[in-house]
């Protein structure tokens, strides 16, 4: 029988990690089709669980539109969780009220986006929240919330 592995944090618990979303992903799934993909944000979430497991890891999501909301869970997850996964969606862009939260828990975050945001408008090009995370994923539609998975598990890993 195949063993199941178990990522574990540093006091011996199951890893668990965040996967914070930011105004408007709410609406994936009929947003721009062409731009965000045909998955709805509870479908990418069902698909990262499933993955997520395989790792033994537990993965939360959470959306909002509102820049407040996203900073207050991004202080509560002190001691509640063991990383971040971005994605700010336009906050991505103007938001250093995130960008200061993410500095202030000292977690590991990574950014991610579905879009190219290099590809797109030059207003997308810039993240002011990019220089917070351990590093930023984009461009790969829904499975850019997998490598960000991996990615994450990999930095926590590391520490
Ligand atoms: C996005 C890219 C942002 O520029 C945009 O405002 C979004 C989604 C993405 O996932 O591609 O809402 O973060």
């Amino acid at each position: 029988m195949k063993k199941a592995t178990l990522s574990l944090n540093l006091n011996n618990n199951l890893m668990k990690i965040l996967f914070l979303n930011g105004p408007n992903l709410n609406l994936l799934s009929e947003r721009e089709p062409q731009v965000y993909g045909n998955k709805s944000l509870s479908q990418i979430e069902t698909e990262v669980r499933e993955r997520a497991k395989t790792f033994g890891v537990e993965a939360v999501f959470r959306q909002s539109n509102q820049e407040g909301e996203l900073v207050t869970w991004i202080q509560e997850t002190k001691g509640q969780f063991d990383g971040i996964v971005l994605n700010a969606a336009a906050y991505t862009h103007t938001s250093i009220a995130i960008r200061d939260a993410i500095s202030a828990v000292k977690l590991p975050c990574v950014e991610i986006h579905l879009s190219n945001i290099q590809a797109r408008e030059p207003f997308r090009h810039h993240s002011v929240i990019a220089a917070v995370c351990a590093g930023q994923i984009s461009g790969f539609g829904s499975f850019s919330y997998i490598l960000g998975l991996e990615a994450i598990i990999n930095v926590i890993g590391r520490k």
